[in-house]
């Protein structure tokens, strides 16, 4: 599903401007990812497009319909957010319970429910942990759970807010695992994060965000370069980093197998 976001702002109700006329286009299939420094307005883009804020000004289309008037239980259909604090998106007493509730309020009929409950937490690692209360389980456990939920909705838009935070390795390459099956689902992916590598190895395209604006969009290795030529005050990835000191062939690695790849090419 094709993202529109025409010359969006917002203010909170104190007034704060968090994003002043934020223009992107998102085509489907497309895996973004957001980047910018804290509180530079990713968290308050994604709940627009969520539906849950509604800009002050400009407005959001979703395969070239506005959302504008859409109530939120229609766009729960299609926008899938995982919140970037999972204890705010978690209310319920056991793991399965707090998967099921997207899938049945989306009024999926049981049989698929079933289906979509299991498939979304063998992917996040969760199979074992049916019966368990989320608040007995980590932080990092409790993302896997919020991930649980919104994959469970199999809805064509999925975003992920710093999904990977706190997570070790293991989860990690299950997160990969999950962009990649999502990627073969032919969804469109927004993933909000701080990691840079993350972002580098996984997107399709790149946004940078500051002070409420998008300041820069394209190929994630383009950007990523650019932003270690030229000064900058966010760093490339150290991949991109490594590639650019020593790589004669003006190849940019994606991963440490890649840069390899190069170095002996
Ligand atoms: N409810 C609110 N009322 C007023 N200002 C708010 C509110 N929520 C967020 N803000 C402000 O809006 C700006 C953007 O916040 P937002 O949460 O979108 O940033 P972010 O890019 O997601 O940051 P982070 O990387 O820390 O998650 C920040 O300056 C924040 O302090
Ligand atoms: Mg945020």
């Amino acid at each position: 599903m094709e993202i529109n976001i025409n010359h969006i702002s917002f203010q909170y109700p104190n007034g704060y401007p968090a994003l002043r006329d934020v223009h992107l286009n998102i085509p489907s299939e497309q895996h973004i990812a957001l980047i910018g420094h804290n509180g530079c307005g990713k968290t308050t883009l994604a709940r627009c497009i969520k539906g849950l804020l509604h800009p002050t000004n400009g407005e959001i289309l979703l395969d070239g319909k506005s959302i504008r008037n859409e109530k939120i239980s229609s766009l729960a259909h299609k926008v899938g957010f995982v919140f970037q604090h999972p204890d705010d998106q978690i209310f319920h007493q056991t793991v399965y319970q707090e998967v099921a509730f997207g899938p049945k309020n989306l009024g999926m009929s049981g049989e698929v429910q079933v289906e979509k409950i299991k498939e979304a937490l063998a992917l996040t690692g969760l199979e074992n942990e049916k019966t368990t209360h989320p608040y007995d389980l980590s932080l990092s456990a409790r993302k896997r759970i919020a991930i649980a939920s919104t994959l469970a909705m199999d809805t064509d838009i999925i975003i992920f807010d710093e999904p990977t935070a706190g997570m070790d390795h293991k989860e990690l390459t299950l997160m990969k695992v999950i962009f990649q099956e999502l990627r073969n689902k032919k969804k469109t992916i927004i993933t909000i994060s701080h990691d840079m590598d993350l972002v580098l190895e996984q997107s399709d395209q790149l946004a940078i965000m500051a002070a409420g604006q998008i300041v820069k969009v394209g190929d994630p290795v383009i950007l990523f370069r650019d932003m270690e030529e030229n000064f900058s005050e966010m760093v490339a990835p150290q991949m991109v980093r490594l590639s650019q000191r020593v790589l004669k062939n003006n190849k940019t690695a994606k991963t440490v197998d890649q840069f390899v790849d190069f170095l002996i090419q």
